[in-house]
């Protein structure tokens, strides 16, 4: 026998009687309303004041008994658990304020109370059994059968050989310890191994994968077999190191010839790996590569800004997005209008010199293919770059002349890819980025100290013609300036940087000479090292 010690004990098992209790209100109530009816068109006696009672009670203890239960753990908050609570309590009331009117004698109200309380109570009862039974429990052998899936053979460790597959396995290893460098992001060596094709056809030094040779070697597996302190060992050195099972795994897979629509076979006693997988695309936004190409109209209408954007690179749907050109006019509205339909393709984003705050950084912190971010010269304070914490992806970061202070070491302590950090004069002091070259030693650290980044940093800016006043709206001179400029014969017929055709908003005018420009980025690779550029163009000519 339970022991009972107060009278409190009693309260839980009072509520899981809940399920006892809700059917006599039901029946009561029901039966009442019949009695009605049949009283009203003149066959039956009319019920008693007493079971009307009796119904308000059982109702009341229903409705109460219920919200105890729902004290109980486990039960998950739901739409569906609310509303039959807030009906159940709704009709527990109607049953009282019907056993009322019946008291004082008020026949026709008690009457039309009555069936609003059945009326209320009906959809109570239903959500009730959505609850216990899920949803559309009623009427579910209505519908019709759905042929059984068929089942999936698992295979079984015990009996029989370890099965694997390209698909499953292969793909799943690739991406987490080689895509990163040889997939969308990244070609090394011109190898790309994120499809079959890519794989067939290899890289700079020939097919990854050959019909009829050995797996060990095969260059895929042969450079993952190298000693680690070899230079052509891959992963590089200070990479994740696949483990034995995934090395296994490779090695059955060629020597199965590499297929990649079949099942292969492990090695007697070889088990499957356990690859870390990529993080599911749902915490990352989106795959490895945004699945669709943005829609051209969207591009456009960021090119009418002036805007500039590209995919990062040829047969790439990720972009490139400069708002060099406008960047005076650029603001935190202008981005958010113009950078949400497209935050999930946004690989390399230049903000610089812009009208952006913080604010623009919430945006930025959900784009989920972000590589490099710059943002130098621009108001971002360390409560903006917190947001960018644990970015997956982030790994070059231009801040120079921005309004950090010391605090933000921590926060740019907190970008796993981070690579490359560009840092002058962002206001962190001399100690702060010391300790942050001792946390972060990996990371190449440009804090103005290093050569040539002074120099880039206190370069002119350069002068579009599109952009040709930095801070004010532009006058009616320098727009007819810039318009002239645009005019004039170039002496260059491609752009001296990319080898692509040039734009004449992109004009350039350097010691007297127009030298011609596809994009706005590539003038500010030009002005690091004019000469290098100009030889390039003697060479040609000659
Ligand atoms: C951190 C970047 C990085 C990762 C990760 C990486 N590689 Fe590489 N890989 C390179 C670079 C850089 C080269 C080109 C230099 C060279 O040939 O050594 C290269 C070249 C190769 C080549 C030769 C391509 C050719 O045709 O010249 C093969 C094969 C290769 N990697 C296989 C792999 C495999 C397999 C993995 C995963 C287990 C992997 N790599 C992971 C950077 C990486």
């Amino acid at each position: 026998m339970p022991e009972i010690d107060s009278l409190s004990d009693l309260i839980p098992v009072f509520g899981r009687m809940h399920p006892l209790l809700l059917h006599l209100p039901i029946g009561m109530l029901v039966g009442l309303a019949l009695l009605e009816i049949g009283n009203a068109i003149g066959r039956k006696p009319a019920a008693s004041t007493f079971l009307v009672f009796f119904g308000a009670v059982t109702a009341a203890a229903a409705a109460a008994s219920g919200l105890v239960l729902h004290e109980e753990p486990g039960y998950v908050e739901s739409r569906v658990l609310e509303l039959h609570e807030q009906l159940g309590l709704a009709t527990a009331v109607c049953a009282l304020v019907v056993f009322l009117l019946r008291a004082f004698g008020a026949t026709t109200m008690y009457r039309w109370a009555l069936l609003i309380t059945v009326g209320v109570m009906i959809p109570t009862g239903h959500f009730g059994a959505e609850m216990v039974h899920g949803k559309n429990f009623l009427l579910e052998p209505l519908e019709q059968e759905e042929e059984p899936a068929p089942t999936v053979p698992t295979p079984s460790v015990e009996d029989g050989p370890t099965l694997a597959s390209y698909e499953q396995h292969v793909v799943r290893f690739f991406q987490a310890k080689c895509n990163e460098c040889h997939g969308d992001r990244k070609v090394k060596g011109g190898l790309r191994m994120d499809s079959p094709e890519a794989l067939l056809a290899g890289g700079d030094g020939g097919p990854a994968i050959e019909e009829g040779v050995a797996p060990e070697d095969q260059e895929l597996l042969y450079r993952m077999l190298l000693p680690i302190d070899d230079d052509d060992h891959m992963p590089p050195d200070h990479k994740a190191q696949p483990n034995e099972a995934e090395i296994e795994l490779i090695r059955a897979w060629l020597l199965a010839g590499a297929p990649f629509d079949a099942e292969f076979e492990l090695a007697e006693g070889a088990e499957l790996p356990v690859t870390e997988a990529e993080p599911p695309a749902s915490e990352t936004g989106a795959q490895a590569q945004a699945p669709r190409a943005v829609p051209e109209a969207v591009l456009d209408s960021m090119r009418e800004r002036l805007v500039h954007v590209q995919p990062v690179r040829e047969g790439s749907n990720l972009l490139w997005v400069d708002f060099a050109a406008p960047a005076s006019q650029v603001d935190d509205a202008m981005v958010r209008e113009l950078l949400t339909p497209v935050v999930d393709w946004i690989a390399d984003l230049s903000l610089a010199r812009t009208q952006v705050t913080d604010t623009s950084l919430e945006l930025i912190a959900v784009m989920p293919q972000l590589e490099r971010l710059d943002l130098r010269g621009t108001a971002v304070t360390t409560a903006g770059l917190q947001q960018l914490v644990d970015h997956p992806h982030l790994r070059e970061l231009v801040v120079s002349r921005t309004k950090l202070d010391d605090a933000a070491t921590s926060a740019l302590q907190r970008l796993p890819a981070l690579e490359h950090l560009w840092i002058w004069d962002a206001g962190l002091s001399a100690e702060a980025i010391e300790g942050l070259r001792a946390a972060l030693p990996e990371v190449v650290i440009d804090a103005g100290d290093l050569g040539d980044s002074a120099m880039l940093e206190t370069e002119e800016k350069p002068e579009f013609t599109s952009d040709a006043p930095p801070v004010d709206a532009p006058s009616e001179a320098e727009i007819a300036a810039a318009e002239a400029l645009a005019q004039k014969p170039t002496i260059n017929q491609v752009c001296l940087v990319s080898g692509k055709e040039i734009d004449p908003q992109f004009n350039l005018e350097h010691n007297g000479q127009v030298i011609g420009f596809c994009c706005p980025n590539c003038p500010k690779t030009f002005l690091a090292d004019p000469d290098k550029f100009l030889a390039k163009l003697e060479s040609s000519d000659g």
